[in-house]
């Protein structure tokens, strides 16, 4: 009997024990301990509309209904402009390649990343960058600022980091918890994600207004011109805007492309930098790569000349490393291709209209944009 019993005992001790073994481990695979965040409803969220300040003669800057301006959320959008967080090792932020001195542009053909990494094509400037209507970047793959803004952060070439490990900083740093907070109103961390934080660098980068330059003053009012303009500059500027009444008589015919207020008119076009006798001949497909259009190989946004003095090295590879480069490239009436564009003609450009031009293009430089404390790194 007491045999019996003990067996008994220690059977059901050894099932016990087995039964708390499996629990134990059954705990440690599928119960992980619940993640709570922090909750943040006592800080403060008092959403008020940034002021928005737009030159006279530019129109009003299109603003998705989702995303509407605040000052609280530019605020963190320019945070994390400046923040190396976003990158894997923290060296690098997105003003490593877009530099304010640069007018939010690079000074390298191609910029560095993560480790040193060379991307593949020139950083842009980032001056207007949210009147751009017709897709981003050089090929226009992406169509706002919000999608645009998710890519860098998971680029193998610029920051390489995982979206869910910078999710993870942001919500564990006490700064960006309120931060976030006060931009969109979240009531605890683990609401911190890459969506909002694409839509505050969206915020951010709307405000980089570039519409200050010596051109501003001068171009949309005939009368002062000559009293901005030195006599070289306005020379440069006609030689710029000049349309013969003879299409076919050679002129630089810049205004064809790069016209109007942002100095762009945002089309995809091939200005002739490279020999391609078939159009599968580009190394770098540009437009084509994204439409799969043959025609559209060799083909790359028309770029802002704004702040262009700044901006340098230019073109999407950063080929040309001065303006006389440029000038010399649209002069010559630039490579074969059977898509170059129509206005790409070889003209005559003597020393004197070449330092005309280049007197103009100055002019387009925005001292107070470069400047503007507002848009520098707040930490
Ligand atoms: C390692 C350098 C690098 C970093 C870091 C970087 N960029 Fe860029 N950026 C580029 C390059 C190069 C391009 C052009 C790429 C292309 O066209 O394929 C570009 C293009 C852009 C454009 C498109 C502009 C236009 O007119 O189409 C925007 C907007 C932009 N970057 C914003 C950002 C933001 C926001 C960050 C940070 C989250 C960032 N960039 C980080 C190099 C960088
Ligand atoms: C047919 C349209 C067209 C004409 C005409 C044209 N451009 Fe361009 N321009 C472009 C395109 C497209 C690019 C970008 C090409 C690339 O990088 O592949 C560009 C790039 C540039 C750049 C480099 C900008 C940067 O940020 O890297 C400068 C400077 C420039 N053009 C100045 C001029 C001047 C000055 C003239 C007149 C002499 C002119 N362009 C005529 C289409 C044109």
């Amino acid at each position: 009997m007491t045999t019996q019993h003990t067996r008994t005992l220690d059977r059901q001790i050894g099932l016990g024990l087995l039964v708390l073994l499996f629990l134990v481990s059954a705990c440690g695979k599928t119960d992980p301990p619940i993640e709570k965040g922090v909750d943040l409803s006592a800080f403060p969220y008092q959403p008020k509309a940034f002021d928005l300040v737009v030159p006279d003669h530019f129109s009003q800057m299109p603003i998705p209904s989702d995303n509407p301006l605040t000052v609280d959320g530019v605020a963190l959008g320019r945070y994390l402009f400046y923040d190396p967080i976003l990158s894997l090792d923290s060296t690098i932020s997105c003003a490593s390649c877009h530099l304010p001195a640069a007018a939010f542009a690079d000074t390298v053909a191609l910029s560095k990343g993560v480790g040193g990494t060379l991307g593949v094509r020139n950083a842009m400037s980032l001056a207007n960058v949210g009147y751009y209507q017709n897709g981003l970047f050089w090929d226009g793959r992406v169509a706002t600022l919000e999608e645009q803004s998710l890519h860098p952060v998971q680029d193998p070439l610029e920051m390489r980091e995982d979206w869910n490990k910078v999710e993870e900083k942001l919500q564990q740093h006490p700064e960006y918890q309120k931060r976030f907070r006060a931009a969109f109103g979240i009531e605890n961390s683990l609401d911190i994600d890459r969506y909002l934080a694409a839509k505050a660098l969206a915020q951010f980068e709307r405000t980089l207004i570039s519409g200050t330059s010596k051109y501003d003053f001068a171009n949309f009012d005939w009368g002062t011109q000559q009293q901005f303009f030195t006599s070289s500059e306005l020379r440069g500027r006609n030689f710029f805007f000049s349309e013969p009444d003879d299409p076919n008589d050679p002129h630089p015919g810049c205004t064809h492309c790069h016209t109007s207020l942002l100095l762009t008119t945002n089309e995809y076009l091939n200005n002739g930098l490279d020999e391609a006798p078939e159009l599968t001949g580009f190394s770098d497909l540009g437009r084509g790569g994204v439409t799969l259009s043959v025609f559209d190989n060799g083909r790359f946004r028309v770029p802002t000349l704004r702040n262009i003095t700044r901006t340098a090295p230019y073109m999407h590879d950063g080929r040309f490393e001065s303006l006389e480069d440029v000038l010399d490239h649209y002069s010559s009436g630039g490579h074969y291709a059977p898509n170059v564009d129509a206005n790409i003609q070889a003209f005559v450009l003597t020393e004197e209209q070449k330092t005309d031009l280049l007197a103009f293009l100055q002019t387009l430089t925005d001292q107070s944009f470069i400047e503007n404390p507002a848009f520098l790194n707040p930490f």
